[in-house]
């Protein structure tokens, strides 16, 4: 079986590259190694595995992905533009990436529509907004992003509309889609195009709500990379993380390698056709626990900078309720944080690209996103 897996050569793709060829299949990467993630040299990251059929193309070169799609079996569409903050300004180009590049995509998929068996799709927790909440009658509620003038006050936590304090629960798949950045509106649509589209086709389709993946490999330099790559890197030029609003933020952090997994298992089962599924570790950490345990693991005693600041379009806690993939795929994560925390560490260690400069920090502010 010949699978295509867009934008393989990210963080998620090469490990699910990895596992592809350890099972046998054959594997084509199209990836358009965007300067932001890879470097300016755009060339083929070190970490790629030996054995993948290699293209450097764009999702939206439509001659491209007919060729590619010749020969294919199944499609695994990671390729988008990714960066929360970012997306906020360059709209044009994130609508096009992600939401054109899934249109063609699926033109061309449908010209060959009888040969694919399968399309998974990577879809995001931000397509939620806010997590889910029960107010203090223990009711649930799904509120909206908290408001500027709140934030503004330093007033961390969603509130009822009594200003009561709301008490954060796991997410689960039936809450109501809130996507509240562009990035977070593209990834919906990839996610609803790809269900619409496989729906219609009978082409068996499922989408990943991806919570925050972490593990090695994860780009360094870039500035919209997740926090645990940021905190990682500071600690390890002996600086403090930058910690923002006040540390007690929660969410879900799931290793890559586990992510990896879902998706061979979900292409070798029919258990999960037509679903869109929360991928995540079914626990929740804060932000401050994270710089925490990052320097404990390290051995460094660095205390994390609270800042006070807050990130435009930062939700407070989101992290997933996980029920749904185990009873229905019967995965489940094998990692914790700190285990995974620790290939993440063994992998900078190694890495030339240890004393990467990542000024996150600096570019949010330039950009006008961090308060
Ligand atoms: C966001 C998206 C997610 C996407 C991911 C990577 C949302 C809700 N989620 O996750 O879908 O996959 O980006 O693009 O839009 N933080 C600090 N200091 C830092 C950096 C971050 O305190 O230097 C805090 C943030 O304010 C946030 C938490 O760490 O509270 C996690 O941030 P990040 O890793 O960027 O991921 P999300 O915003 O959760």
């Amino acid at each position: 079986m010949r699978v295509l897996v867009t934008g393989g050569a990210g963080f998620i793709g090469s490990y699910i590259c990895e596992q592809l060829l350890e099972k046998g299949y054959e594997v084509v990467v199209l990836d358009n190694l965007d300067p932001q993630i890879h470097g300016e040299q755009a060339s083929w990251p070190t970490y790629m595995p030996e054995g993948t059929e290699n293209h450097i193309g764009d999702v939206r070169d439509r001659e491209l992905v007919r060729k590619l799609l010749a020969k294919t079996d199944a499609v695994i569409h990671l390729a988008a533009a990714v960066g929360v903050g970012q997306s906020m300004y360059k709209i044009e180009h994130y609508c096009s990436v992600s939401v054109m590049g899934t249109a063609i995509l699926l033109e061309e998929i449908l010209r060959v529509k009888d040969r694919i068996k399968k399309l998974i799709v990577a879809s995001s927790m931000s397509i939620y907004g806010e997590g889910e909440y029960v107010n203090d009658k223990g009711g649930r509620v799904f509120p909206a992003s908290r408001p500027l003038s709140q934030l503004k006050e330093g007033i961390w936590e969603l509130l009822d509309s009594d200003r009561k304090v709301l008490k954060p629960i796991q997410v689960t798949e039936e809450k109501p889609l809130k996507p509240d950045s562009i990035y977070a509106i593209n990834k919906r649509d990839q996610e609803e195009m790809c269900l619409a589209f496989g729906r219609a086709y009978e082409i068996p389709t499922v989408a990943f709500r991806m919570f925050n993946v972490f593990g090695a490999r994860q780009a360094l330099g870039n500035p919209y990379t997740g926090v645990v790559a940021i905190f990682s890197n500071k600690l390890l030029q002996d600086e403090a993380p930058m910690v923002f609003e006040d540390g007690h933020q929660k969410r879900d952090f799931v290793h890559v390698e586990d992510v990896a997994r879902a998706y061979i298992m979900a292409l070798e089962s029919s258990s999960v056709d037509g679903y869109a599924l929360n991928l995540g570790s079914g626990d929740s950490i804060s932000v401050l626990e994270i710089a925490k345990t990052l320097a404990n693991v390290m051995n460094k005693n660095i205390t994390p900078v609270v800042t006070g600041k807050y990130r435009d379009g930062d939700i407070r806690h989101c992290f997933a309720n996980i029920d749904l993939i185990k009873e229905k795929l019967g995965w489940e994560p094998k990692y914790t944080f700190e285990n995974g925390v620790r290939t993440l560490l063994d992998w900078l260690k190694s890495e030339s690209g240890i004393k990467t400069k990542n000024d996150s920090f600096e570019e949010l502010k330039k950009m006008g996103l961090l308060k």
